[in-house]
């Protein structure tokens, strides 16, 4: 993918999160803390906490990707266990975040498509995302994906002086009814 700045094309990678991203992946994380309902956090997290979160998600066999250009980290993408449960071990929970500056630019788009074969290599069967229900750039992004929305929850969270509702979204990752072992 291209985008053009400066009068220079540079291309946008995606690949793997190692720990020298997590300053991009923290600036990035905070500012939708600070300035949205996509995350019920309500203070900023430290850079040690994205450490700790980058590297148990791989630890634990998960991906952690990342979008760049020559401007740095645009965006990440990951999923991990939506339930600790063991017969909730075919199902993830996935999220997605691009920095303020290059949204609209397919930049979640690509991050959220990069995750459909990482999670089948890993025998997912399905791929939960829970969206506030305002948010309606990335339901729309996640209904454009094939994620449907499977249910509504009313004044489940509370950001900013109010309640607020989420919408879970899900998306077979191989086929309804896909068998297992
Ligand atoms: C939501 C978010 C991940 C979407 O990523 P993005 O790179 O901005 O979105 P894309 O450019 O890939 O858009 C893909 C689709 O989403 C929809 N979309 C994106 N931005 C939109 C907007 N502002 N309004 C309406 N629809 C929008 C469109 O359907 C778009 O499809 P199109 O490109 O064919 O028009 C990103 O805006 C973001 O990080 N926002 C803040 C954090 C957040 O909300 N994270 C998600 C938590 S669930």
């Amino acid at each position: 993918m291209y985008d053009r700045a400066g009068g220079k094309e540079r291309v946008m990678e995606l690949r793997d999160a190692t720990e020298a991203d997590v300053p991009g992946i923290l600036a990035i994380f905070n500012e939708v803390i600070a300035n949205s309902t996509a995350v019920y956090i309500d203070d900023p997290v430290t850079e040690e906490e994205r450490r700790h979160w980058l590297l148990g998600r791989q630890g634990q066999g998960f991906p952690v990707l990342v979008a760049e250009d020559g401007s740095g980290i645009l965006g990440f993408s990951s999923f991990g266990t939506y339930n600790p449960r063991f017969g909730y071990r075919y199902t993830v929970e996935h999220s997605v975040f691009v920095r303020a500056d290059k949204r609209g630019a397919r930049v979640g788009r690509a991050l959220i498509t990069a995750l459909f074969p990482r999670a089948a290599a890993l025998g997912v069967h399905v791929m939960i995302g829970g969206v506030d229900a305002e948010n309606s750039a990335s339901l729309r992004l996640h209904e454009s994906l094939g994620f449907i929305r499977a249910a509504h929850f009313h004044e489940v969270g509370r950001k900013f002086g109010r309640w607020l509702d989420v919408i879970y979204l899900q998306r077979w990752i191989d086929a309804p009814g896909a068998g297992r072992p």
